[in-house]
C-alpha cells in the first residue's frame, strides 16, 4: 500500500542510567511493521513531546505510574496522522494524540488516544506543545492548588521552562506579583521583558536566598516548585504565614541515583509559617482538559499568554534532545518534529 512503511523506527530503553542520561540509555532500532489487527490503527507521528518526567520513567522508583521497562520502546506524548485504520473511531486522515512511543509510526488500538480537529489561530506545534501538558499543568498547579489572590507574591522555579513560563503569566492575570528563577541572563531577561514577570533571579550567578529577601521582603505567598533542592529551600525560608508550596516538579533530583535525594533543610517552616505543601500529577486531571483549554486558549488569543517552542528536527535526535531539559539547554517547550505536519 502506498504511504505505508514496511518497518517502524523507535527508541528503546536499552540501559538504565546511573545518573545523567548517557548515549547508551536509549537505542534507535527498526522492526518490521506488524499486520494491523481489527480495531487497530497505524499512526504516522508528527510531533513528540519531551518532558522532564521522561527521566523519572527511566528510573526504578516507585512512581505515579509504571516505569518504562528495559527493552521496551521509550514512552512519550505524540500527535500524528492516521495513515491506515481498522478502527472506525479513528479514520484514515484523522489527527490523533496520546501517550505512545518515541517512534516514526505506531500501531495502536487507540486506547487513550484523542482525535484532534484543529484549533483556530494555533498551528499544530503550538496546540500540541502548549495544551498537552505544559498549559494544563501550569493552570491546575497555580489556580486550582495555589489559589492565587490579587497582591500575592508568587515565586516560580524553572521559570523560563515550558510550565514555568506560563505560571508567571497566569499569576499576573490573577493580579499577583511574579518572581521567576531561571538559569541564564537571557532567560531572566525574557521573563521580565517579554512575559511580564516583575523580577527574575539567575540562580547560576546570584545568591537566591539574598535576592528573595530583597525582592519579597514581606514573604512569599505561593512557591511554584519545579526544581527542588537548594532552590526549594530558599523559597521555604522566605514563605509567608499561610503560604502555599505547590510541588509540580523536582527536576534537580531526577538524575540522582537511588531513591533518596536530600529533603528540604527548611522543612520546619511548614510549621513555623503554617504552610500547605501539595503535589499533583496532571494525568489525574485529563477529564477536565476541555475546561482548562478554554481558559488557556482565551488568554493565548488575547496575547496574555506567550510561549516559546523549542523544536528539534528528526526522531534520530530525540535522545540527545532530552538531555537539554536537565542542563537548561532548552528554550521553551521542548519537542521533536518527527514527520511533516502537512504531508
Ligand atoms: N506535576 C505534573 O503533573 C507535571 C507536569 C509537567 C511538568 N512537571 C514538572 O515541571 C517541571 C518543568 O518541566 P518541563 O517539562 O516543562 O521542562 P522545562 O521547564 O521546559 O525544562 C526544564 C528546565 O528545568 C531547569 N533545570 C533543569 N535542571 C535544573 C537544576 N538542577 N536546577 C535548576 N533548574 C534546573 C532548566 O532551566 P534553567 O535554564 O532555568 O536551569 C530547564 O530548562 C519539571 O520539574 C517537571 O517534572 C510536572
Amino acid at each position: 500500500m502506498s504511504g505505508i512503511p514496511n518497518a517502524i523506527k523507535s527508541w528503546y530503553f536499552a540501559e538504565r542510567p546511573k545518573g545523567d542520561l548517557d548515549d547508551t540509555t536509549l537505542a534507535l532500532r527498526t522492526v518490521p511493521l506488524p499486520e494491523l489487527a481489527d480495531g487497530e490503527i497505524l499512526v504516522r507521528n508528527i510531533y513528540l513531546s519531551l518532558d522532564a518526567t521522561n527521566r523519572v520513567w527511566l528510573s526504578d522508583w516507585d512512581s505515579y505510574m509504571e516505569p518504562v521497562r528495559l527493552g521496551e520502546p521509550m514512552r512519550g506524548f505524540i500527535i500524528g496522522e492516521v495513515v491506515h485504520s481498522k478502527n472506525a473511531q479513528f479514520p484514515k486522515g484523522a489527527l490523533v494524540s496520546g501517550l505512545s512511543s518515541w517512534s516514526d509510526y505506531v500501531v495502536t488500538n487507540g486506547e487513550g488516544f484523542q482525535t484532534y480537529t484543529g484549533i483556530a489561530g494555533l498551528d499544530l506545534a503550538e496546540a500540541f506543545g502548549i495544551l498537552t501538558v505544559a498549559g494544563p499543568t501550569a493552570y491546575v498547579g497555580l489556580v486550582e492548588i495555589g489559589q492565587p489572590k490579587p497582591g500575592d507574591t508568587v515565586v516560580v522555579t524553572a521559570a523560563a521552562g515550558a510550565v514555568g513560563a506560563l505560571v508567571g503569566q497566569i499569576a499576573k492575570i490573577y493580579g499577583c506579583r511574579a518572581i521567576g528563577i531561571a538559569g541564564s541572563a537571557e532567560k531572566c531577561a525574557w521573563l521580565t521583558r517579554e512575559l511580564g514577570y516583575d523580577a527574575a533571579i539567575n540562580y547560576r550567578t546570584e545568591d537566591v536566598d539574598k535576592r528573595l529577601a530583597e525582592l519579597a521582603p514581606d514573604g512569599i505567598d505561593i512557591q511554584f516548585e519545579n526544581v527542588g533542592g537548594d532552590i526549594l529551600d530558599s523559597g521555604l525560608k522566605h514563605m509567608k504565614n499561610g503560604g502555599r508550596v505547590i510541588i509540580c516538579g523536582l527536576i534537580s533530583t531526577y538524575n540522582s541515583p537511588g531513591e533518596t535525594a536530600p529533603g528540604p533543610k527548611m522543612f520546619r517552616n511548614v510549621i513555623m509559617r503554617r504552610l500547605r505543601i501539595e503535589g499533583f500529577v496532571i494525568l489525574d486531571y485529563l477529564a477536565r482538559y476541555p475546561e482548562f483549554h478554554e481558559k488557556l486558549l482565551g488568554w493565548m488569543r488575547d496575547g496574555r499568554l506567550k510561549y516559546r517552542l523549542h523544536v528539534v528536527d528528526g526522531l534520530e535526535n530525540a535522545a540527545g534532545a532530552l538531555k537539554l531539559l536537565y542542563t537548561g539547554g532548552n528554550h521553551g517547550k521542548l519537542m521533536v518534529k518527527i514527520g511533516d505536519p502537512r504531508a
